[in-house]
């Protein structure tokens, strides 16, 4: 038997032991974890044949910039849920955010993707239905408590440690209850890791809105946590642990949110920082511990932190009604004085970020008249033609996070040093379902070769 027909065959043989299994029981869909199951052999075998086929061939080349250039563009990666192109944005299995909000499974009544629904397409590339994304509502409730030595971790955290260290430092104690961690010392064998990564990327999910709502309660004096409401969804229970979940338009807000921002492809600091980590085989808890504390950074999340920073320091200086040519002058001086307009530029895109123009849709929708919201409009239209006209950035469209703050900041969630924790409760979808499948696909240890200069250039004069 060929390569290819085997692995027609494979598949072939999934989907109809999927077929008879659904048939026998018609009623009773598979969960994820076991439709994960029906899939992974098919795409061993898919990844066997690519491989085989192309594996010695080349679709890109180094150049001397790419090492000095923080290896933008450079083709290293493998990850199918997510791709992104620079010129459309994102798409999650080949659909687009348009896609996703018409497709998936919404709450009853509401108009938003369920970041569950989110998660099973990143993982299966299928759309589930409404039963098997309520099924993952009250898998991920019933996993939601955190041990209490992580609550008292976060306790003991001065309110002045920025939530998203108090966030990586819980995260990454979690690992204390590790299935893969557990099961490697016990011996596991290579084939079978993906199982416990996924039942502790379950539960890592499960239990970030404890972790994100008792910080956000303690560094803002909010007061007691409420439990776990296992008949909700995700997001109406993280609405609900921050304290907002009587406002059904923030909780919305949140489903897209927590949608959208899940995963950009594999080569952002986040994700990649998660899939290295976890290919030493470090568990899902430390690898997204990792992971955070990359998000952390103001070049990449800690980003719509900075924007509402931006936008206050700007309001206090030209006043809240300001003229465009007040705008301008004060776009000029950050730029003037050697910082960054944040929320604005991307590594890949090179146009609008369609995850910003979904956002602006939803404020359009909730919030047309917000002052806040009138004045990232107002820049949407003056700062492109700066940073042309500057001539260093190579995108001058603004990117995700440029809006979120303000949707945030709209409905009372105004702690700006809180919002990338938001972002990081998101991210964990597109990280760890990464570090599901490179497990399943036997994903070696990350080790790219590094060289230092003296190389570079004795390697180029010896071709003089
Ligand atoms: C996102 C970002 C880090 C991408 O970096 P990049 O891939 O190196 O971007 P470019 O290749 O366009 O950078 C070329 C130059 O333009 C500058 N530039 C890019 N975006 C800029 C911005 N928003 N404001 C001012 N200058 C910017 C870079 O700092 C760089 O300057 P340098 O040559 O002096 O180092 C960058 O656009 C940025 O700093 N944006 C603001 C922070 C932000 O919004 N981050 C969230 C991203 S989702």
């Amino acid at each position: 038997m060929s390569l290819r027909t085997a692995i027609r065959h494979s598949r072939s043989l999934s989907l109809s032991a999927f077929g008879a299994r659904f048939a026998s029981s018609a009623a009773k869909l598979p969960t994820l974890k076991e439709r994960l199951a029906q899939l992974i052999p098919a795409e061993i075998e898919n990844v066997k044949a690519i491989r085989a086929e192309h594996g010695k061939k080349a679709f890109g080349q180094v150049t001397v910039d790419q090492v000095y250039g923080g290896m933008r563009g450079l083709p290293a990666l493998l990850w199918d849920g997510s791709v992104l192109d620079a010129e459309e944005g994102i798409r999650f299995r080949g659909k687009t955010i348009p896609d996703c909000q018409q497709l998936l499974p919404k709450a009853i009544g509401g108009s938003e993707p369920l970041p569950e629904a989110l998660f099973w397409l990143l993982l299966t590339g299928e759309v589930p239905t409404q039963e098997q994304v309520q099924e993952l509502s009250k898998d991920w409730a019933a996993r939601a408590a955190i041990p209490e030595f992580v609550e008292e971790l976060i306790d003991r955290c001065p309110g002045t440690l920025h939530p998203m260290s108090q966030f990586s430092l819980a995260v990454t104690a979690l690992n204390h209850d590790s299935a893969f961690a557990k099961a490697y010392a016990e011996g596991i064998s290579k084939k079978d890791y993906w199982g416990p990564t996924f039942d502790d990327s379950m539960d890592l999910i499960a239990k970030l809105p404890n972790i994100a709502g008792r910080i956000y309660r303690n560094v803002y004096g909010r007061g007691k946590l409420p439990a776990i409401e296992s008949t909700k969804d995700y997001s109406w229970n993280l609405a609900n642990l921050l304290g907002f979940a009587d406002n059904e338009a923030f909780v919305e807000l949140l489903r897209l949110y927590l949608t959208i921002h899940s995963d950009h492809e594999g080569g952002n600091v986040s994700a990649h920082t998660g899939k290295l980590v976890g290919s030493a085989l470090s568990d899902p808890f430390l690898a997204y511990g990792a992971a955070l504390n990359g998000l952390a950074g103001p070049l990449h999340g800690l980003a719509n932190q900075e924007v509402l920073v931006w936008l206050r320091k700007m309001q206090g200086k030209i006043g809240v009604n300001a003229s465009d040519d007040d705008v301008k002058e004060y776009v000029w001086s950050t730029l003037k004085s050697g910082q960054v307009v944040p929320g604005y530029g991307h590594a890949v895109l090179r146009k609008t970020d369609p995850r910003y123009t979904a956002q602006r849709d939803f404020a359009l929708k909730h919030l047309p008249s917000d002052p806040l919201f009138r004045l990232v409009g107002q820049i949407y239209n003056i700062v492109p033609g700066i940073l042309l006209d500057a001539g260093k950035a190579k995108n001058p469209w603004p990117n995700v996070d440029a809006h979120s703050g303000v949707l945030l900041t709209y409905y009372g969630l105004d702690q700006m040093q809180f919002y990338t924790v938001l972002f990081g409760v998101s991210r964990a979808l597109g990280v760890t379902a990464q570090l599901i499948w490179d497990r399943a696909l036997g994903a070696p240890l990350e080790r790219p070769k590094s060289y230092s200069s003296t190389a570079i250039k004795h390697m180029f004069e010896s071709q003089k």
